[in-house]
């Protein structure tokens, strides 16, 4: 039987029908969270990235503001602009969005921005917090995947979790939220990388299969036990004459055949994706919270 198809469209909608609620009650004590984004440049996809988080604000009634930058932008520049927003009142969360040129370290941006105002969960602070499980911000992708997880009724607790890369934004921190011994957590977590030896010996023992590689159609019905529940977090560009743009997005799975074995799978587009989002708008109505006190 076909896999069950994990809607992340649908469930990152039910996150945010959720937090309208919140925002409602914090509009009742004058309070609107106020999200700043920050982009150098004009990397086609960063511009995608930003008016997509942006629309998102305004459809939930977060106010959020966009600086613009030139791809010169000196760091230092950069670096100021961060500091002023870590003491802007009405600013609760700050984003800036990766990658930044070549002339502005992200080490130093993350560092500089206040950890209150981390959301996109980053700074080492909350990146010790979270291995310390006490979290506070989280980082969008891997708690948007736990999420999809414990909302399509896939409890990671006591199973076997395999995750395909060991990458910052998403692998890394995904292994550590996966193993604490807290809900939506608890699993056996085994982490894949280039260095792997018998990679299909591994995946085939997952009960839960997350793929974060960005390698195309990577995965495929050979390497998975029938069952399985599968992420794939790959967000890829393949050539495709036949669409207007010439191209089109496909994850690290190779769908077609996989969702032939695997219990349930998320698509690619429509499935971590808009949960990155929806996670981020948490973050930034939970740092409001934090910061008001509300
Ligand atoms: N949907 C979303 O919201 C979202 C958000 C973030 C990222 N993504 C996508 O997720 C993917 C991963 O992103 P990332 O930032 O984590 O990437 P990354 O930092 O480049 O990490 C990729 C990881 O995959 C491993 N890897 C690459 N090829 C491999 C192979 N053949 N066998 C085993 N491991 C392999 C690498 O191993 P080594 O460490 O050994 O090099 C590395 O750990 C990308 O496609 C990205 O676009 C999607």
């Amino acid at each position: 039987m076909p896999a069950e198809i994990i809607d992340g469209k649908m469930i990152s909608s039910e996150i945010k029908e959720s937090l309208k609620e919140k925002l409602e009650d914090l509009k009742r004590k004058e309070i609107v969270p106020g999200l700043a984004a920050i982009l150098v440049g004009d990397n086609p996809a960063s511009q995608v990235y930003v008016n997509m988080k942006v629309k998102a604000c305004d459809k939930v009634g977060i106010r959020s503001e966009v600086d613009r930058y030139p791809k010169e932008l000196p760091e230092s520049d950069l670096l100021n602009r961060i500091e002023e927003l870590n003491g802007k009142e009405s600013i609760h969360g700050i984003l800036v969005q990766f990658p930044t040129p070549a002339q502005i370290s992200e080490e130093k941006v993350i560092l500089a921005v206040d950890p209150k105002k981390d959301v996109d969960g980053f700074h080492p602070f909350n990146v010790g917090m979270m291995l310390a499980g006490k979290p506070t911000f989280l980082p969008c992708t891997p708690l948007g995947i736990q999420e999809l997880l414990m909302r399509s009724g896939n409890d990671p607790s006591g199973k076997h979790v395999v995750i395909l890369g060991r990458g910052s934004l998403v692998g890394r921190p995904l292994a550590s939220m996966l193993f604490q011994k807290s809900k939506g957590a608890n699993a056996t977590v085994t982490i894949c990388h280039t260095a792997t030896r018998n990679l299909t010996n591994l995946t085939l023992q997952a009960d839960i299969l997350i793929a974060a590689m960005g390698k195309a159609k990577f995965v495929t019905a050979a390497m998975v036990k029938p069952g399985v529940v599968v992420i794939d977090v790959g967000t890829n560009r393949i050539e495709d004459p036949s669409t207007k743009s010439g191209y089109r997005l496909v994850g690290d799975v190779d769908f077609d055949s996989v969702k032939e074995v695997a219990k349930a799978i998320t698509p690619v587009p429509g499935g971590v994706g808009p949960m990155t989002i929806a996670m981020l708008l948490s973050n930034t109505v939970k740092a409001c919270k934090i910061q008001s006190e509300a």
